[in-house]
This record gives C-alpha cells, sequence and structure tokens, in this order.
C-alpha cells in the first residue's frame, strides 16, 4: 500500500460545515479533509459517526479549497444518527477509498437511480465541458426521490435530463430502464456509467451486451474494513471496495452470477438482493 494510501485510512476527525435537505429522505454534509478533497467521481469515504457506526458513502463533490460533500439516504440507525446532526458537530473519517470513474470524451449515456445519481452527478462535472453529447438518465420511486434535478440540467445541455419515476409523479412512468432501451435503438453513445440500485444496473448491462457499449457501474457491497482485507465485500473474485466501486462490463461479465442477484450479510453468507 502507498504512504499516501496508509496516510487517507487513518482516522480523522472534522466539523460539519453546512447540511442541506434534499428530500424527505436525504441530506447533504459538507464538511474540510484534505485528503476526500482529492477523491476523483466514484470514490466513496468511510465516514463515522460517534457512538454510532462507521459508513460507506459516496462523494458526491470534492473541491481545491478542500471542501468535501456526501448526500445521505436515511435508511437505519446510522444513517438517521448523521440526519440529526447540525453544523459545527463532529464527524470523522477515512478515505478517499477505491478506483474512479474512467474520465472519457465522445457521446457519454448516465443513467442513475436513487442515491447513485451522487457520484454520477460529481461525475457529470468533470465531463459536460468535454463531451460531444451527454444525456442523463434519472429515476426514482416518487418526485420526492429525485435528486438533483436543477444541478444535472444546468450540466446538460436542454431535453438531455431524462426523469423517470415509478408512481409517474414528475417526469416519465416508468423505470429508468426503459428510455434507456429507445435511446441506444435510435442513438449510438461511446460509454455508458450506471450507479444505483443493483437490479437496475444488471439491466443496464445486459442492454450494453446487446448493443456492445463500454459501461461502467458502481456497485455496492457491506464494507467493513475498506481497504481490501475483511472479505465483506466480496463479489467473485473481487473485493468491491479494493478492486471497485467500479467495475467495466468485462468484470461484471465474470461476476454475472452474482451481479443482481445477491450479496453477503454481516455473517458472509450469501443472501438475495433486495
Ligand atoms: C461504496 C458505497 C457507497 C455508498 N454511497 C452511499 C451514498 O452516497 N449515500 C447513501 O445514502 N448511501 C450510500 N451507501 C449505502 C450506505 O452505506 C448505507 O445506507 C448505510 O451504511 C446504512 O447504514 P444504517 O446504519 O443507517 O442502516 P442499517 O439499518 O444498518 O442498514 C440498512 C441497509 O444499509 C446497508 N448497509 C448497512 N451497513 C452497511 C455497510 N457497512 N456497508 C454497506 N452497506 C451497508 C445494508 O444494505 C442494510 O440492509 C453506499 C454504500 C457503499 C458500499
Ligand atoms: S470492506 Fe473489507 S475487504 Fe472490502
Amino acid at each position: 500500500m502507498s504512504v499516501y494510501r496508509i496516510a487517507a485510512n487513518q482516522h480523522r476527525t472534522t466539523c460539519i460545515l453546512d447540511v442541506k435537505t434534499k428530500n424527505p429522505t436525504v441530506k447533504t454534509f459538507t464538511f474540510k479533509d484534505k485528503y476526500c478533497a482529492k477523491a476523483e467521481p466514484g470514490q466513496f469515504l468511510m465516514l463515522w459517526i460517534p457512538g454510532v457506526d462507521e459508513i460507506p458513502l459516496s462523494i458526491l463533490d470534492a473541491r481545491k479549497d478542500g471542501e468535501v460533500t456526501v448526500a445521505v439516504k436515511k435508511v437505519g440507525e446510522a444513517t438517521e444518527a448523521l440526519h440529526s446532526k447540525k453544523v459545527g458537530e463532529v464527524i470523522g473519517m477515512r478515505g478517499p477509498f477505491g478506483n474512479s470513474f474512467t474520465i472519457k470524451n465522445g457521446r457519454i449515456l448516465m443513467v442513475g437511480g436513487g442515491t447513485g445519481i451522487a457520484p454520477l452527478l460529481f461525475l457529470t462535472k468533470k465531463l459536460a465541458s468535454k463531451t460531444t453529447k451527454l444525456v442523463f438518465v434519472m429515476g426514482a420511486k416518487t418526485k420526492e426521490e429525485l435528486m438533483f434535478i436543477d444541478e444535472l440540467e444546468e450540466l446538460c445541455s436542454k431535453g438531455n435530463v431524462v426523469a423517470t419515476t415509478e408512481d409517474g409523479s414528475y417526469g416519465i412512468k416508468c423505470l429508468a430502464t426503459a428510455p434507456l432501451e429507445r435511446l441506444l435503438a435510435k442513438e449510438r453513445f461511446d460509454v455508458i456509467y450506471t450507479c444505483g440500485p443493483e437490479q437496475m444496473m444488471r439491466k443496464v448491462f445486459d442492454l450494453v451486451e446487446k448493443h456492445r457499449i463500454a459501461l461502467e457501474a458502481s456497485l455496492e457491497r457491506l464494507m467493513r474494513c475498506a481497504i481490501g482485507l475483511c472479505g465483506s465485500c466480496a463479489v467473485g473474485r473481487y473485493r468491491v471496495c479494493r478492486d471497485g466501486p467500479v467495475f467495466t462490463a468485462s468484470q461484471l461479465r465474470e461476476v454475472k452470477r452474482e451481479f443482481g442477484i445477491s450479496k453477503r450479510d454481516f455473517n458472509g453468507k450469501r443472501i438475495p438482493l433486495e
């Protein structure tokens, strides 16, 4: 492990500088951290909520002034405790960890679902000025759960953000993968980046296999050490924390029997993905 990686794995503490409510279940938290401020889109950090737990979170933004932002969905004990934190309170972190999306130019298609939109927004900020075309397809269950539409509409040219909701409360009533099928049937894209629920990403992968396009997908697994030691994030021969979280189509082909189908629980037992 490089000296930089060893240093990045040291626990640090910092104060929350800003909290924003994005929707009823998601808040963004901004803080200063010199290591995570150098993160690239796709990388994640381990955020420590004192007295509660340490959880993996994708980096939503990392800026030259040292500020880092994460978007957090309230789903259980640790995320609930974090949601109750205010500006000035102390949190801890390690990281950044994992690989990042490859920055490519040309015709780009992004497919994001739920909090998976966060790392793709970070990537869009880096790519928007370099691409020939950038289309962002985003999906959520309801309008309330759709995030970062304004930011994405500012970054992508007019008409290139396609929003879908399962209940039809905003955009097109369908899964995010439906407009994707239509887009791929009529246009050529050089690369697809995706992050979100794994069943969604599996459908994207199956379509990509049919259309033979480059793919980068960011996976989530249970994470504890985040440095490739404990094995809780294993998918096939890969450790998602160290070899991912971003995987290419050829890597996903190797783990086809697990990708979008199963994961390991905290006891290492393989369980179906919800
Ligand atoms: C690489 C990566 C990036 C992530 N990025 C984000 C993000 O940007 N925003 C966001 O809101 N969430 C993100 N998550 C998911 C987030 O880590 C979990 O929602 C969080 O750990 C739940 O903790 P909890 O105590 O609130 O809930 P719990 O009640 O403990 O768990 C609820 C569910 O969250 C998942 N989970 C719990 N602990 C972990 C863990 N240590 N590692 C992975 N998953 C866990 C499990 O599926 C569990 O069923 C990411 C996960 C990974 C692996
Ligand atoms: S979280 Fe321990 S090996 Fe990946």
